[in-house]
């Protein structure tokens, strides 16, 4: 079977973009990235595609009157790049319900939280300040509703006494990296998909982790 063609959508640092592309380079992976796409034409992330010789696209949209329009743009790059799955790393903008249906079982994100719980932003922070003992992170299929969709890996941390956001930010992070080449391989490999609104639960589904009972501070 042909590599798969993956687009990597951010808007920021990307880390995840970085974690995504290393992957996808050994050898035994069956993708491919062929585009890594920025709404931002300032994202740190593109020095990273340039690094690593990804093709690259900015798509500003700022340029564009609408959702309508800045999806439009990015249906068309998409298609033209022949792309397979699109993974949306820090990806900061919604994407219109139109798209998303277009791209349904093809749309995947990673959100720094146990979903459902905490969507949106300042995810760290609230999750602190409500005092939860278990945080992490999820891969899922994009459904209309921003950070919401059937679940396709979720990698669990503890959260400890003396955190701050950036602290649990930092231990989430190192998950995100994991989980999401996981999550991305399992779709290569036509292991993990959409049937109807769920993730069919078989031992492909990832529930990974640092997780020991109870949660002890790393000395
Ligand atoms: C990551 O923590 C990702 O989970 C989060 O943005 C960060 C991007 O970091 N995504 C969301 O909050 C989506 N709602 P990165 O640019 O270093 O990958």
């Amino acid at each position: 079977m042909a590599d798969a063609r993956i687009a990597i959508l951010f808007s920021g640092r990307g880390s995840n973009l970085q974690a995504l592309i290393d992957a996808v380079s050994q050898s035994d992976f069956p993708a491919e990235v062929v585009l890594a796409i920025s709404n931002r034409p300032k994202a740190p992330g593109l020095e990273i595609a340039s690094k690593s010789g990804v093709p690259q696209s900015v798509i500003d949209h700022k340029d564009f009157q609408s959702r309508e329009d800045f999806d439009a743009a990015l249906d068309e790059v998409l298609h033209m790049a022949k792309v397979d799955y699109v993974c949306l790393a820090g990806f900061m903008r919604m994407l219109t319900p139109g798209f998303v249906n277009d791209w349904r079982g093809k749309l995947v994100n990673i959100h720094p939280s146990l979903l459902p719980a905490f969507k949106g932003l300042h995810v760290h922070e609230r999750m602190i300040d409500s005092g939860v003992k278990i945080a992490g992170c999820t891969v899922h299929f994009v459904s209309a509703e921003v950070d919401a969709g059937p679940i396709i890996g979720q990698a669990a941390v503890p959260v400890l006494p003396s955190d701050s956001a950036e602290t649990l930010a930092a231990r989430i992070l190192e998950q995100e990296h994991k989980l999401y080449p996981a999550c991305l391989r399992l779709l290569a490999e036509s292991k993990a998909r959409l049937s109807g609104g769920s993730v069919p639960f078989d031992s492909s589904v990832i529930a990974t982790g640092e997780i020991s009972n109870p949660p002890t501070e790393k000395t």
